[in-house]
């Protein structure tokens, strides 16, 4: 009888200690300490691994009902999952020097994504993809692609400074608050094929990018010293806010001839080799001002008919205002500020700052400098999209 009684107790207490070790949040400061949630398909609050962890598998979990955290842990390699479908708050990892494997083959759901610092990191082993996120931050790794990661609808989709993606392939159909994909490969092909709608658009540094579909930026879109020479939004009918092509030096084509409206400023400076402003044939409105600096060689908006702003066009070419003078003294540009002018010797933009020298070469210099500005403006953007996303989650 004693014997059978203590049996039971004990059986209850293992069973006990099992769940107990499922159903709360824990910490795992070193690689035995995985092994006592080696029998939990859901672990009920949040997963943090400790910086002496050297390889983590966590063989039967199946959902994380909170974050699965990785910070600082620079002696470990290798994470796998094989069983893991869903993270429902956030993936965050940190600082992982020489992890090398992540494989989460059925990985399909998480809460947000946020990676910084994994030098070592070069592809995901998500063979399923992740196709539900709120949002994803991916900084400073050496992924060489993204696939994996294929979501229809996004918060925010930040990829930035991982120099060795040359390609961003993703099926997203539209970002409610912002995508920037920015200092990655030098000649990173940008596709977003599906993409219909964003809020704000953010591209630097990219070789080439692909909007076939984009129909509506509901704030504002930028394309900064990129190295693409042609690009065409032939969808595109309105721009909420600002539309921007600062510094993409071998830009020559740029085509949305459906777009009608521009709700800020319409925004052209540094293109040195941009010629030719005649991609905008339906432009009617633009509500803020229009600012047009460079080595143009003509320029019309047949259907501009409301500029909100002023008007600023300086190119270093020989230039025929006369479109321009005529929308001037009709009435068109209701701001102040109204200037058109070829044949300079340097052409600037509005804020006085910009400007297109007539001789060539002394653009590569200065645009050094304007990229490590915004260098460390992104390394301060991507800590607060951190802190963001921790604190809504
Ligand atoms: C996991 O389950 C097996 C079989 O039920 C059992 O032998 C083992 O002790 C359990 N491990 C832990 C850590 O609970
Ligand atoms: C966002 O995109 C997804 C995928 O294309 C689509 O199912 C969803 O309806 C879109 N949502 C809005 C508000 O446009
Ligand atoms: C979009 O960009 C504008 C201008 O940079 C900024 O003021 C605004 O907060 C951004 N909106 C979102 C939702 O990120
Ligand atoms: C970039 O990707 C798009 C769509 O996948 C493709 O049409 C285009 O040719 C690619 N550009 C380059 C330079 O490979
Ligand atoms: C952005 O504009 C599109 C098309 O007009 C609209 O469907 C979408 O709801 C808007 N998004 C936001 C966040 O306002
Ligand atoms: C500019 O790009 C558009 C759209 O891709 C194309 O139809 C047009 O021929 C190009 N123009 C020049 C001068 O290359
Ligand atoms: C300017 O555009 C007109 C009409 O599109 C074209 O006939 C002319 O050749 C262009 N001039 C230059 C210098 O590209
Ligand atoms: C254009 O380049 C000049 C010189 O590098 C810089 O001062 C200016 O801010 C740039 N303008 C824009 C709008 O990016």
């Amino acid at each position: 009888m004693i014997s059978l009684r203590r049996f039971v107790l004990a059986a209850v207490a293992v069973a006990g200690a099992v769940n107990a070790q499922c159903d709360k949040s824990v910490e795992i400061k070193s690689d035995s300490d995985a092994s006592a949630l080696s029998n939990c398909s859901t672990i009920k609050g949040d997963v943090t691994i400790d910086v002496g962890v050297t390889t983590i598998s966590l063989p039967n979990v199946q959902t994380i009902e909170g974050d699965l955290t990785i910070k600082g842990a620079v002696g470990l390699t290798s994470i796998d999952c094989p069983m893991l479908r869903q993270i429902e708050g956030d993936f965050v990892m940190q600082g992982l020097t020489v992890l090398s494997s992540l494989s989460m083959p059925e990985l399909a759901k998480v809460g947000s994504i946020s990676w910084t610092t994994l030098p070592a990191l070069s592809s995901l082993t998500f063979t399923k993809g992740v196709t539900e996120a709120s949002s994803v931050l991916i900084t400073d790794t050496i992924l060489t692609s993204l696939s994996g990661i294929s979501l229809m609808t996004v918060k925010t989709f930040n990829i930035n400074n991982n120099r060795y993606l040359n390609v961003v392939d993703s099926p997203l159909g539209n970002v409610s608050e912002a995508l920037s994909v920015e200092f990655n490969g030098k000649s990173l092909n940008c596709s977003f094929s599906q993409l219909v709608w964003a809020t704000n658009i953010t591209i630097r540094e990219a070789g080439d990018v692909f909007f076939p579909k984009l129909a509506s930026v509901n704030n504002s879109i930028a394309f900064i010293q990129n190295s693409f020479s042609s690009v065409s939004f032939p969808q595109l009918e309105k721009v909420g806010q600002s539309f921007a092509f600062n510094g993409n030096t071998q830009l020559t084509n740029v085509t949305a001839n459906s777009l009608s409206s521009v709700g800020g400023t319409f925004q052209f400076a540094n293109n040195t080799q941009f010629q030719n402003l005649n991609g905008f044939r339906s432009l009617k409105t633009v509500g803020g001002s229009v600012d047009l600096s460079g080595t143009f060689k003509n320029a019309t908006f047949p259907q501009l008919n409301d500029v909100r702003g002023g008007f600023n066009l300086q190119t270093t070419e020989e230039f025929d205002c006369t479109e321009f003078d005529k929308k001037h003294t009709s009435g068109v540009v209701k701001g102040d500020e109204y200037t058109c002018k070829g044949k300079l010797s340097e052409a600037k933009s509005t804020n006085g700052g910009a400007s297109t020298t007539g001789g060539s070469g002394s653009g590569s210099g200065s645009g050094q400098k304007n990229a490590a500005t915004g260098r460390a403006g992104i390394s301060t953007f991507a800590l607060i999209a951190v802190v963001a996303a921790t604190l809504i989650l």
